[in-house]
């Protein structure tokens, strides 16, 4: 076999096809511009639907490319040998124009001449044939003509031999795969290449398009008979030099080595470090992709935002497992643009972008990240021996306090062999949804409308920032009135003029500042002469009763309150100052958010 890197293997696939006069064409995007039933592109013929369904493809019949493609079906399986969230789908496609006989005969020669590899080593599956399309007799007859032994022709059916369509709809047929044998004895006597025992590994893939799946699940058949094509491009290389791991191959190399570098770890060295390389080396590789796609996205709660979000925190978390410096994550996706930035140009038009969403996703959860694992600890701590599963309740707690995903939590819970109780979670993420919407609606009368979470902490940032505002832009500044939703808070205060941008941005510093040094906030109950003389601020004097609650964070704030407050400044995330206008004469109104 030709050990070829991954440079060599996306070169010789390209030349090749070309030579069989394909046009090559560029990666597509990874966020489908057409399909609304899936997230991100997750195969070469995703973005060529169009010309599958008959469309004419400005290129010609006979196209081949290198596509970028992300699947997220596996993300809590990253970190074994095998799995990646993104991975790079070389293809050549057929528009109505050859069918089985090239497409087969082609795959062979490449496999066989260019790559090398010794036909022994080779075994293939053709569709088994059901009510939908007949057994494919046509593609074992080739295969065997062109080398294959009758015994490594195995006949699969759909469950294994069907592909497609990429979402809910669209072109799909029998396929025709590609494996190498390990060499591995067989695990059975039943052993063939749909069984997991790791004998056969998939390589290529030569879809026979005729169909498209409808709405109502039936398959109806297409203009045009294609051909598309899929051969992953890591395991290929991994196969191709006889690694054990796509992890092994020049494509993670560098991230690998920086790793090793930055924590001082060694990469095999440890079942858990060795875990934790693979899982940042995905996850960045895949974020990195993500941001820098042409039509990137940043993180955020909902679709392809959310499943970004979730791999950074992933390597977050697994970055804290190795020790590595903060910037460390930042420094791996640099990595990867200098690495990608001649295939892929735009990670290069778009590091800044990359770095700077990398770098602020980061920071939100490595603040809250330390006390959600405290916090996760401690009620693991508390569930009786007998009860092996997480509320819904305290679920929700580490996602609204401590920004952990749901997903994170369960695999934090599956390490200690406990469950999370989901529907607990749901009912608990919508119940706070539905209080959110009342909450909105609802004004803030010297003690809390809203007592949720959300609420809570936002009154913290509201006693931080008015003790900001007296520090920094005046010190007689007073509160006039406060108003918090589960989103936002709204402080109005007197002053008799604009506070500045550079003010502002002194004031989100300080607030950020006191998030930062995560102090505790403390609360004690006195007489209200006591709470005075320790220099507590208070507006509201005619409203306290004998005894008052005096909230303490650090040297950052002193102020009467009736709570609630969150217990710590970390639980805060990163404060934001969305807004800054005049209220009324004389008094100005600041509206302002935290940001996860
Ligand atoms: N669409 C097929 C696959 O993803 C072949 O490209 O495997």
């Amino acid at each position: 076999m030709k050990k070829l890197n991954s440079i060599d293997l996306r070169e010789a696939y390209l030349n090749f096809f070309k030579s069989k006069n394909h046009a090559v064409i560029g990666s597509a995007s990874l966020i489908p511009e057409n399909d609304p039933t899936v997230l991100f592109t997750t195969a070469g013929m995703h973005p060529l639907v169009p010309y599958l369904s008959g469309e004419k493809h400005p290129a010609g019949t006979r196209l081949t490319d290198v596509q970028k493609c992300v699947r997220t079906g596996d993300i809590d399986e990253v970190g074994d040998a095998s799995h990646c969230t993104f991975f790079e789908m070389l293809g050549n496609w057929s528009l109505g124009d050859y069918f089985k006989k090239e497409s087969i005969s082609w795959s062979y020669e490449f496999l066989t001449k260019v790559l090398e590899i010794p036909v022994e080593k080779l075994a293939v599956s053709v569709f088994a044939g059901d009510d939908d399309c007949p057994r494919d007799e046509e593609s074992a007859e080739i295969w065997h003509s062109a080398g294959i032994a009758k015994d490594r022709i195995f006949y699969l059916p759909k469950k294994n031999n069907w592909w497609g369509p990429a979402g809910e709809t669209g072109p799909c047929g029998p396929d025709t795969e590609i494996f190498i044998d390990s060499g591995a004895a067989p695990c059975s006597p039943e052993c063939s290449p749909a069984c997991n025992c790791g004998k056969y590994l998939e390589i290529w893939n030569n879809v026979f398009m005729q169909f498209r799946k409808t709405e109502q699940g039936t398959f109806e058949p297409l203009k045009q008979k294609n051909v598309d094509t899929g051969m992953g491009l890591e395991r290929t290389i991994c196969v191709l030099n006889g690694h054990s791991s796509v992890y092994e191959t020049d494509v993670f190399a560098g991230a690998i080595a920086k790793l090793e570098e930055l924590s001082g770890k060694t990469y095999g060295s440890d079942e858990q470090v060795t875990k934790a390389m693979r899982v940042i080396a995905d996850h960045i590789r895949t974020s990195t992709f993500i941001i820098g796609d042409e039509n990137g996205v940043v993180p955020g709660n909902v679709s392809q935002g959310y499943i970004l979000r979730r791999l950074i925190r992933r390597a977050v978390r697994f970055a804290r497992s190795l020790e590595l410096p903060a910037d460390a994550l930042v420094e791996i996706a640099k990595l990867y643009v200098d690495q990608y930035q001649n295939v892929y140009p735009e990670l290069l038009k778009n590091k800044d972008k990359i770095v700077d969403e990398l770098s602020k996703e980061n920071e939100r959860f490595r603040k809250t990240l330390e006390q959600g694992l405290k916090e996760f600890d401690k009620v693991v701590g508390y569930l009786p021996p007998e009860v092996k599963r997480l509320s819904g309740k305290a679920a929700f707690r580490l996602y609204d306090t401590f920004g952990f995903p749901i997903e994170m939590t369960a695999e934090l819970c599956a390490e200690k062999g406990i469950s999370v109780d989901m529907k607990g979670y749901e009912k608990a993420f919508e119940d706070h949804q539905n209080t959110s919407r009342a909450g909105a609606e609802q004004t803030f009368k010297g003690g809390l409308a809203d007592h949720a979470e959300a609420t809570s902490r936002l009154h913290t940032a509201t006693h931080l920032m008015n003790a900001g505002l007296r520090k920094l832009v005046n010190p007689d500044i007073r509160q006039r009135g406060s108003n918090i939703t589960a989103e936002r808070l709204r402080f109005d205060f007197n002053l008799d003029r604009p506070v500045t941008p550079e003010e502002i941005k002194a004031v989100e510093d300080y607030v950020n500042g006191a998030i930062k040094a995560d102090v505790e906030i403390k609360c004690e109950e006195m007489s209200v002469a006591d709470a005075k003389a320790s220099g507590a601020m208070g507006v509201f004097d005619s409203k306290y009763g004998e005894v008052v609650k005096v909230y303490t964070m650090g040297e950052y704030s002193k102020e009467i309150c009736g709570g609630p407050h969150a217990k710590r400044t970390g639980e805060l995330g990163h404060f934001k100052i969305v807004k800054e206008q005049s209220s009324s004469q004389g008094v100005r109104r600041i509206k302002a958010i935290l940001e996860y």
